[in-house]
């Protein structure tokens, strides 16, 4: 049964109808394509093709840049180039705001940033069998390790590691009599970070772009790209008084050192506030959950930035950041689904701006920045 793809959806899926009407999920197909899948699985509410023959190829589609892309669950957007990655984001992330946010006037869209897939990757996570004394990422669609010694996205200094094995094995060893392994899988889990100089997959601190970070603290793993939104952040910014929530090490809270502002850092993780405090003196941090921290603010706020994790805000902070009656929110997103749902819930607010940073080429993960004004 051949499929045709009628447009890219969130998660990189090409959605398409079947002969019955039913709604069929194909991975990373195109706008466009025609696909006669091998298998489709039922998940959820949905029918899902990861294998299939492409019929009629898309003008966009382009050899993938890494021998293992299909095999490797690292990436799985590797069809099409940097530049067409980044638009097609743009597109899912406007499709998003009309379908869940239902934007009645969609915001001005400033041109995408991205940069090039190769060597961009500075952090991951490995999977290591210790059994096997192997290390990698997971199979695509599977729990089961793909062994890598090389992996055309990450730095020199991590591909490095997949090649030396060692130093990575003799961590994952001390690692697994503290901790054990990942029950699911059975294998012992090292995140990586990549900085200025060196490469940490132990909870050693390093620098990158000058920032203190640590592989157990979230930090944005595209170095590239990452001082054009600190400079987007920073040109957002209005007022005096600048709410920094759900701050991790610091990252926003840090681009006012040495200016006037008072800045609040809230994070939940007290080894990433730590951290923060080390990055941005200057700001008061708290390790505190947003919401609770939130419901106890009495002053005046100018700008409210908010950087949560994929599932968005939690329902119940909206209104209590909407009392502040801030200028304006600038709203970080990892995930244009649960941003557009946040964003309809900020009543007396309208969307105005809006910027795709593609930090994460070669895979469906998507990095948004939507700028709310006050009406
Ligand atoms: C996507 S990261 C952003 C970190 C930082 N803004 C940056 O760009 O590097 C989200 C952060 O929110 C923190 N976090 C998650 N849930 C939280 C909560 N309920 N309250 C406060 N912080 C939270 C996580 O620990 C993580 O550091």
């Amino acid at each position: 049964m051949a499929l045709r793809i009628e447009r890219l959806i969130s998660g990189a899926y090409g959605l398409s109808h079947d002969a019955q009407g039913r709604t069929v999920l194909v991975k990373s197909a195109l706008e466009g394509e025609l696909v006669e899948p091998k298998r489709i699985e039922r998940r959820a509410n949905v029918l899902v093709a990861e294998d299939y023959d492409i019929l009629e190829k898309s003008p966009l589609r382009i050899s993938p840049a890494c021998p293992y892309y299909g095999e490797c669950g690292g990436c799985d957007f590797l069809s099409v180039s940097e530049k067409v990655s980044a638009s097609l984001k743009e597109e899912i992330v406007r499709e998003n705001l009309v379908r869940i946010a239902k934007t009645e006037h969609l915001p001005e869209f400033l041109p995408p940033s991205y940069a090039s897939f190769a060597s961009y990757r500075s952090r991951c996570r490995f999977h290591v069998d210790m059994k096997r004394k192997e290390i990698g990422f997971l199979r695509r669609g599977s729990n089961i390790l793909f062994p890598l010694d090389h992996c055309p996205s990450l730095t020199g200094r991590i591909n490095a590691l997949l090649l030396e094995k060692e130093p990575v094995l003799k961590e994952a060893q001390r690692k697994r009599i503290l901790e054990g392994v990942n029950r699911k899988t059975g294998y012992v889990e090292i995140p990586v970070q990549d900085g200025d100089e060196e490469v940490s997959f132990t909870d050693r601190t390093i620098t990158a772009l000058g920032y203190h970070v640590n592989p157990y603290c979230f930090f944005q793993s595209n170095l590239t790209l990452l001082p054009s939104m600190l400079s987007f952040v920073k040109e957002n910014t209005v007022g005096n008084v600048v709410m920094d929530l759900y701050s991790g090490v610091g990252t926003f809270s840090r681009l006012f050192e040495g200016d006037e502002r008072k800045v609040y850092a809230v994070e939940k993780n007290p080894r990433c506030l730590s951290l923060s405090k080390k990055n941005a003196p200057h700001a008061l941090s708290f390790t505190s959950d947003a919401l609770l921290f939130s419901k106890k603010v009495r002053e005046r706020v100018d700008t409210v930035i908010v950087d949560p994790p994929r599932v968005g805000l939690a329902p119940p902070i909206i209104p209590v950041i909407t009392s502040w009656n801030a200028e304006r929110i600038i709203y970080v997103s990892c995930d244009s689904v649960s941003a557009s749902r946040d964003i309809s819930l900020f009543k007396g607010y309208e969307l105005r701006m809006a910027k795709i940073f593609d930090f994460y080429p070669g895979s469906f993960h998507e990095e948004s920045v939507f700028i709310l004004e006050k009406i």
